[in-house]
């Protein structure tokens, strides 16, 4: 009781992410991207579900297929863009061609092959994976067929992506472009990242002077934002879900700072009050393993991708609501710069810290962890009064005083990781 061990040896032991690609990333839901990323007929992104590549496409007829990007032939990827339309994906290596449904449509000089009718009759299609599945736009994918449903493995953390769609009347898109990074550290570091209000004020100081000196008028740079200092004395909390997601959330003294606030009152006609107070407020949101939207000042969505034990690919996109006025839309842009990109003022400071944590865990002699203590006396099973706003049933809540800057919010990833990697101990001793 009152304790919650975590071994340095899950961020730095190539064996451990090796079982960790394959009984996490390639053995539950993995979000592959949104349905807005393939608007129309014949649209494609390609994207990766643990190590192994996919494309997720939209047919002729409008339907979401997610296949393996791997040609049956001998195996080149049939799709090398990273998002685009085609009616047809053709193999560079010997030209097979694939429709957007991802049926063989083609084998090069077929008729002058001697084939025997054994191959004539059999499948040369994409593969498709095992599993595919849509939540109002979010789109995830798993390599094994024995996962629950996706509604039943998102939980009620859905009410937090029903806070993301319901902002605009036809739902979410993604702004062209995307950043795409790597940092030298474990991927776990972005997971538990996103759910850490304890690390703001002594990682990001620089970022909350040069929001202060602005206030000021010190600085030539008149962006109004959010003001970090307000939230002493603020409410928040933080739920953890079954299946590893959790989110962190405190009230918004500064509401009329986000881009959404422009158009709140059809919102609260949409989704009612209570609704759209929660998407003023901010939220921070990690479904486990590899997907996060933080909403802080602009709206992000991150894609996290492990390489190695100490490398980890992000991709990183501002989200807005389709149809948003151009006023807001630019105002949303600015402030995404200013935070969030990877040229912002937070991201850099991040993961320069995750790199200085890599580090550190090369000190073998140091094996635990005393990081996910705060909050431990606080931490209540089920929901509280904030979760009962929501009509929502967490596996914990914790409210109370920005201060507490809880860490049993990172419990519930790490118990999913446990209960996962357990699958893999059964594994071996079948070995
Ligand atoms: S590997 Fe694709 S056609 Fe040969
Ligand atoms: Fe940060």
């Amino acid at each position: 009781m009152g304790e919650f061990k975590v071994h340095r040896d899950v961020f730095r032991d190539q064996d451990i992410f090796d079982l960790e690609m394959e009984h996490i990333f390639e053995a539950t839901w993995i979000f592959v991207g949104l349905a807005s990323q393939v608007p129309d007929p014949h649209d494609f992104i390609t994207t990766w579900v643990g190590r192994q590549p996919v494309i997720v496409s939209r047919d002729s007829k409008g339907e979401l297929h997610c296949h393996f990007n791997t040609c049956p032939h001998r195996g080149a990827t049939v799709c090398r863009q990273r998002a685009g339309s085609a009616k047809a994906h053709v193999c560079p290596y010997h030209g097979w061609v694939f429709d957007s449904a991802g049926r063989n449509a083609g084998i090069k000089n077929q008729t002058q092959g001697e084939y025997h009718h054994n191959f004539a009759e059999g499948s040369h299609d994409l593969k498709k994976v095992a599993r595919f599945g849509n939540y109002r736009g979010f789109l995830f994918a798993s390599l094994r067929e024995d996962v629950p449903s996706l509604e039943e493995h998102l939980g009620d953390a859905r009410v937090f992506l029903d806070l993301i769609a319901d902002q605009g009347e036809d739902g979410v898109e993604l702004l062209p472009g995307a950043g795409l990074y790597t940092y030298r550290a474990n991927w776990k570091l972005q997971l538990e990242n996103c759910l850490d209000n304890y690390h703001l004020t002594s990682t990001h100081p620089s970022f909350m002077r040069i929001v202060e000196r602005r206030k000021k008028g010190d600085s030539g740079h008149a962006l109004e934002t959010s003001d970090f200092k307000l939230l002493d004395g603020t409410v928040g909390g933080g739920f953890t879900f079954p299946h590893g997601h959790a989110v962190i959330w405190h009230g918004n003294a500064t509401p009329q700072v986000r881009p959404l606030y422009k158009s709140i009152d059809k919102v609260v006609e949409r989704v009612g009050e209570v609704r759209a107070n929660w998407m003023l407020g901010v939220r921070n949101l990690s479904l486990f393993p590899n997907v996060q939207f933080a909403e802080n000042i602009s709206l992000q969505m991150r894609i996290i991708r492990p390489l190695a034990p100490d490398l980890t690919e992000m991709q990183i996109h501002c989200v807005a609501p389709k149809g948003e006025a151009s006023e807001a839309r630019t105002y949303r842009i600015r402030l995404y710069e200013d935070f969030f990109n990877s040229t912002g003022l937070a991201t850099p400071d991040d993961l320069k810290v995750y790199e200085q944590c890599q580090e550190g865990y090369r000190v073998w002699s140091v094996s635990e962890q005393q990081g996910y203590h705060r909050g431990m006396a606080l931490v209540k099973n089920g929901p509280d009064e904030f979760a009962d706003q929501l009509g929502i049933s967490p596996a914990t809540s914790v409210s109370g005083n920005f201060e507490i800057q809880d860490e049993t919010i990172f419990h519930g990833g790490y118990r999913e990781w446990l209960r996962l990697m357990k699958r893999a101990e059964c594994t071996l001793a079948d070995r």
